[in-house]
């Protein structure tokens, strides 16, 4: 038996819904602990599957792990491994976040090249590239990335060919304990990653431009534990605006800096729903029609690929023909195939999506394809007509917090029920 999420569409959303803390930033926070020796704190951390595996990463690796509500405690103390092996990197890309501190620490890490999600081939080479500037050698066997710089790391010149979040994050928190001065140009510049370096920094690290594409980081021999609050999951806060645009007579969005999510309320506005903001709440009024809009995905302060399905949902009931091009990931429209099933008018071609707005999306049994796209489901399971059953909801709990708990108390009509085992969705 496994579980699925069953939602009886149509029921108007109210209330207040408070996001977590944001995914993409936690779990770097914990990769960034094995730069210290001592027992790091983090409050705020959501509990979600992908944080569980990071928790084991570093237990594999020899570390504590503990929790007290939202509040983690890692302590690094007697770590004594150096690997982190491929049945919980195959579980989750993220783990490869490991790799960088290993090399900083302890001058050697061995991780297993990656599987992770099911959204295109996304390549680490940037990672290594840039650890080999750094000057770590890098060997692959096996199956298993290993690197090495016994006398420690050098600072260097770094130009990212694409301003990859992951990169930039890996070689941050390799840059922090080499020798002398590192110049990260092309660095991602995901709210997220400000939040790692304003951890690295509480530290002891020495990093300037945080926020700009060119990051300059001036080694320091030793980092200290340090104590931080996660920052908001931004994401989690648009999945829950486009939850109330598609079905809310009023529902306000809490816990996120909307400021993370200029171009995501914009696009809403052109969309036909307006956002009031007010400090860090954010309130939105649907049900209504919404306006076709064009979205193209670019990295940050671009418009989210971690958004892009939830706008599908939105824009698959807008009065009018879409575009929506993934610029991010190769193959991150998995889920049209979903949505076409509950009733939606989506063309694929390559990178692009056409969407044409129907009337009314009708529920179906569906599966999730992968975390966003499965949000993106239950989405349409809140305004489809009938019944909407979603399975394969792992990946769904990889990365949102009691996502069904959070939609019921706002009232929507929406469980957890059993499922037989792979039967949900009469389909691969
Ligand atoms: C992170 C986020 C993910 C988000 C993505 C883009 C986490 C845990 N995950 O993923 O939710 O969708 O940013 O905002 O924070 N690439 C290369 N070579 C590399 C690295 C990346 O070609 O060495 C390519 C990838 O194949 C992909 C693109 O760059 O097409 C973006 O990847 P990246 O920015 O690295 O995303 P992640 O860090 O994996």
């Amino acid at each position: 038996m496994s579980r699925a999420i069953h939602i009886a569409g149509g029921r108007a959303l109210r209330g207040t819904v408070t996001v977590s803390g944001a995914k993409n930033a936690v779990l770097k926070h914990m990769a960034a602990a094995i730069l210290a020796e001592g027992v790091s704190t983090f409050h705020r951390v959501p509990r979600i599957a992908d944080v569980e595996v990071m928790s084991e990463v570093l237990r594999r690796l020899g570390a504590d792990v503990r929790f007290e509500g939202d509040t983690a405690f890692i302590d690094t103390t007697s770590m004594d491994s150096f690997e982190a092996p491929y049945d919980l990197v195959a579980t989750m890309r993220a783990s490869i976040l490991v790799l960088g501190p290993l090399v900083a620490r302890f001058g050697t890490a061995r991780v297993a090249m990656p599987g992770g999600c099911n959204i295109g081939s996304r390549k680490i080479d940037l990672h290594l590239k840039g650890l080999q500037q750094l000057g770590a050698s890098i060997s692959s066997e096996h199956g298993y990335i290993e690197a090495s710089a016994p006398t420690g790391l050098s600072g260097a010149h770094i130009f990212l060919d694409f301003p990859s979040v992951g990169a930039t994050e890996n070689l941050l928190m390799a840059a922090v304990k080499a020798r002398g001065t590192t110049t990260i140009e092309n660095a991602a510049r995901e709210p997220e990653i400000q939040d790692l370096i304003a951890l690295l920094g509480a530290m002891g690290a020495r990093i300037e431009g945080a926020g700009t594409s060119t990051l300059v980081v001036e080694g320091v021999p030793e980092l200290r534990p340090a104590e931080h609050t996660v920052i908001g999951d931004r994401i989690e806060a648009g999945t829950m605006l486009v939850a109330g645009a598609l079905a809310a007579e009023s529902l306000t969005v809490e816990g996120a800096d909307p400021a993370h999510l200029e171009l995501v309320l914009s696009k809403l506005a052109d969309a036909g729903v307006p956002v009031s903001v007010d400090g860090a709440r954010m309130t939105v009024a649907g049900p209504g029609r919404f306006a076709p809009v064009d979205v193209a995905t670019l990295p940050y302060p671009g418009f989210p690929t971690d958004m892009q399905p939830q706008f599908m949902t939105l824009l698959s009931l807008a009065d009018g023909d879409s575009v929506i091009t993934e610029n991010v990931f190769e193959s991150r429209f998995m889920f049209a195939d979903e949505l076409r099933r509950m009733g939606a008018d989506i063309t694929i071609d390559g990178h692009r999506a056409i969407v044409r707005g129907v009337k009314r999306l009708s529920g179906a049994p569906v599966k999730a394809p992968d975390l966003r796209g499965g949000a993106a489901l239950v989405l349409a399971g809140l305004v489809a007509e009938g019944e909407t059953l979603v399975g394969d909801t792992y990946h769904i709990e990889r990365g949102y917090e009691d996502l069904v708990g959070k939609l019921a108390a706002v009232g929507a009509a929406i469980e957890w029920v059993e499922a037989e085992g792979g039967d949900v969705g009469a389909h691969a």
